[in-house]
């Protein structure tokens, strides 16, 4: 999934963007017992870097080592579960981009040409992509950067900016020659349309702006840049000061981190099984900006190269904003994900992202929406379900799972129910549609309650002990069946919710299937799972 910049802190916009969802499949991926590689790492060349590090006066390596580790963090403690977070300032990385750019040139992907450049004659330097801003000549955004308008996800050649001005002095900009590598991305449209149109299961979104674009014409795009930050070009032709472009290589990090990955396991080869064995699934997790880069460019590298997989699919995110704004880490709007962390169990993080993932349109949400949902729906609906059943299990039947006695219709409803929902929701995970499984799993939960409502445990336990028994049995057979369809969003909780209903080992072990707890087994001590946010520190943080 996406490599962030090291550039700036991540927001919840990115979580829920991309590494959430990456997280979430392969969670499941992992329970359904397939073999899973789930890599990235920091995006730590270009412009993004080093404008920054212009501005704090440090070398763009200190900039990175300020906020990788912090993107390390971040998945540790939301448990964002990466095989491999490099960055792309590894040799590996290096010597693979090395690899592709020869094997391009030899076979005439890549070819020199001199070509205009942004030139600042105050500062005396060139001013690729992020040193200039204007306005986006498709949409009118005035903070267009030199290469991509973030507002309307249109990549830009140096030129069709609007208005340019330098981001160094302030100064208009003028064009001056300078000699770059260029790929033939124009030589890909019909391989590319085909592949396009050919793809399904894909997100109508992605699908359709990626067609739209390959039909408007591919251009050739300069690989290189005016830099002295960022992989060296691996010939000497264009002499010193030059650079590969940051987005010509980071997409190449999906491989290199996959070979580091293999090298760090000892077995150098095993990167293989992901890129050359047909059978495969390659699944990119990206946000709606990135989607050119994903559909188009690295397809279109991969077939040039030739021999490696090309992407199953790119289930692209649209926009997370928070009031209204994009959360963007390059326009520091909002807090650090971090932050909320600080405030807020990781689950409950997840659980307020995922239920609101924007996966066909953009989304508003805002602080407010995590207390609540936190507290309304996962406490109120499925940790409740949790504490009352077991609570009245310990209670009742001194903390061991009951014998059920005679099942009706509607007992055997919520146990095919249980079985079902473990299903619909791999399946839905598989088909990358996170938030309709995370909506049926919690539906199911609202059903199992309804059925505790009905049948009343908490009253018939004086009375009727077998009827007590079986509907209690029931309800934990829902539980243990929707801890496994919640796990890949909640695993904080699911982990716990495991160990109360005194099952072995730890919940990743258990497979993907909706098992039922044996009558007789010891629960776990009753412990608290699911914290309820006060209010009033919900309250204090939103007027803050
Ligand atoms: N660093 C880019 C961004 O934050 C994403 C790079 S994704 C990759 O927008 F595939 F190119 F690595
Ligand atoms: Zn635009």
């Amino acid at each position: 999934m996406a490599w962030p910049y090291a550039n700036g802190p991540l927001h919840l916009g990115h979580v829920a963007g991309a590494y959430l969802p990456a997280d979430i499949f392969a969670r499941y991926h992992r329970m359904a017992g397939n073999r899973v590689l789930m890599v990235s790492g920091s995006d730590q060349h270009g412009t993004p870097v080093t404008v920054r590090a212009d501005n704090e006066g440090v070398a763009p390596q200190e900039i990175v080592d300020r906020f990788h580790p912090q993107f390390l963090e971040l998945w540790e403690k939301l448990g964002i579960t990466f095989d491999l977070f490099t960055t792309t300032g590894t040799q590996t990385h290096a010597e693979v981009v090395h690899d592709m750019f020869r094997r391009l040139l030899e076979r005439g992907d890549i070819y020199r040409q001199t070509t205009q450049q942004f030139f600042d004659p105050q500062a005396g330097r060139f001013l690729p992509d992020r040193y200039v801003e204007g306005t986006c000549p498709h949409c009118g955004f005035e903070r267009a950067r030199g290469d991509q308008c973030d507002n309307c996800g249109r990549t830009l050649d140096p030129g069709q900016l609007v208005n340019p001005r330098s981001k160094l002095t302030g100064t208009t900009p003028d064009m001056r020659d300078t000699e770059h590598f260029f790929f033939r991305l124009s030589r890909f449209q019909e391989p590319l349309l085909e592949w396009l149109r050919g793809r399904s299961g894909w997100r109508k979104h992605v699908q359709n702006f990626s067609i739209g674009w390959v039909e408007e014409g591919l251009h050739d795009r300069a690989i290189t840049r005016d830099l002295d930050w960022g992989v060296s070009v691996p010939v000497e032709d264009l002499g010193p000061g030059k650079r590969i472009y940051v987005w010509f290589e980071a997409f190449i990090g999906y491989l290199s981190a996959s070979k580091e990955w293999a090298e760090r396991e000892g077995e150098p080869e095993a990167w293989r099984a992901w890129w050359e064995d047909a059978d495969a699934g390659t699944y990119y997790f990206i946000g709606k900006d990135n989607i050119f880069f994903h559909t188009i460019f690295w397809p279109a590298v991969l077939i040039a190269y030739g021999g490696l997989n090309l992407p199953t699919d790119v289930p692209a995110n649209q926009y997370v904003t928070f009031k209204g704004e994009k959360a963007s880490k390059s326009q520091a709007v909002g807090d650090s994900a971090l932050s909320y962390l600080e405030r807020y169990q990781a689950d409950a993080i997840r659980y307020a992202l995922a239920a609101n993932l924007p996966e066909q349109s953009d989304t508003d949400m805002t602080e407010a929406e995590i207390v609540r949902r936190n507290n309304d729906e996962l406490v109120a609906t499925w940790g409740n379900l949790v504490n009352r059943v077991l609570a009245m299990t310990h209670r009742t039947f001194e903390g061991r799972v009951p014998q059920p006695g005679p099942l009706d219709r509607r007992d055997e409803a919520v146990l095919d129910g249980a079985r079902t929902v473990v299903h619909q929701v791999g399946q839905l995970i598989e088909a990358v549609h996170l938030k309709a499984a995370l909506a049926t799993a919690m539906g199911f939960a609202q059903e199992v309650n309804g059925y505790l409502s009905e049948r009343e445990p908490w009253k018939t336990a004086k009375s009727d002990r077998e009827r007590t028994a079986t509907s209690l049995y029931v309800a934990l057979c829902a539980i243990t069946a929707l801890d496994v369809a919640l796990y890949p969003f909640l695993p904080f909780s699911s982990e716990l919710v495991y160990r109360s209903l005194g099952l072995p080992g730890s919940i990743d072990e258990t497979g993907w299937r909706a098992s039922r707890p044996a009558s007789g087994t010891a629960l776990g001590p009753a412990e608290p799972l699911f914290r309820k946010i006060e209010t009033a520190e919900g309250k204090a943080r939103l007027s803050a």
